[in-house]
């Protein structure tokens, strides 16, 4: 593990925020609830997103479907990051250097990294597939990474707890 990633994670664990997470008895459980809304309003908005792709409700347009949920999933993103940086805090030399919390953190680059792929490449011609014929291949196949990666992270989200 890298010195300077250790001593920002020691830094982390002593600032006045850290020691409020761990000192407070309501801080920490609110944050996580924040947490656990931002979570289910991304995953829930980018799962829907993806069955469409995959062929569910044909009779949906993509467009009118990815303008209803992708500001969704950028809501839960911006309530689910800012909640997680504050539940690492107060043990940030511990689940900073676990490979549970790295792993998590690979797979939420991966999903964003995915998700532009398809945005900025394969969803470029949408219109062609919009409504009622079947997404293409790669539309289809950037819809399953996209669930399994989310499932990823949220498995290892709630291993944290058991495994760091
Ligand atoms: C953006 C996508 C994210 C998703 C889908 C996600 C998902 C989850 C899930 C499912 C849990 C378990 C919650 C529970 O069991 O109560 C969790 C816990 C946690 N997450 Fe995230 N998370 C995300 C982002 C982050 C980020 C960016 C960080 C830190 C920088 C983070 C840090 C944590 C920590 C420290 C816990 C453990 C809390 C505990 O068990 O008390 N998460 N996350």
């Amino acid at each position: 593990m890298s010195e300077t990633w250790t001593s920002w994670l020691n830094w982390l664990h002593t600032t006045p925020a850290a020691l409020a997470m761990r000192q407070s008895a309501w801080l920490y459980p609110a944050v996580e609830i924040l947490h656990i809304l931002g979570f289910c309003l991304l995953v829930g908005a980018a799962a829907l997103f993806d069955l469409r792709l995959l062929g569910f409700s044909l009779h949906i347009p993509v467009q009118q479907m990815a303008a209803h949920l992708l500001p969704m999933a950028w809501f839960g993103f911006a309530l689910a990051a800012p909640s997680g940086f504050l539940l690492l805090l107060p043990d940030a030399q511990s689940i900073g250097v676990s490979p549970i919390f790295l792993g998590k953190m690979a797979l939420i680059g991966l999903a964003g990294l995915n998700a532009w792929v398809f945005h900025t490449r394969v969803g470029r011609n949408v219109q062609h597939w919009n409504q009622g014929v079947g997404p293409p291949l790669a539309a289809r196949l950037a819809a399953l990474v996209s669930l399994v990666v989310w499932v990823a992270v949220i498995a290892l989200g709630r291993l944290i707890a058991y495994l760091c």
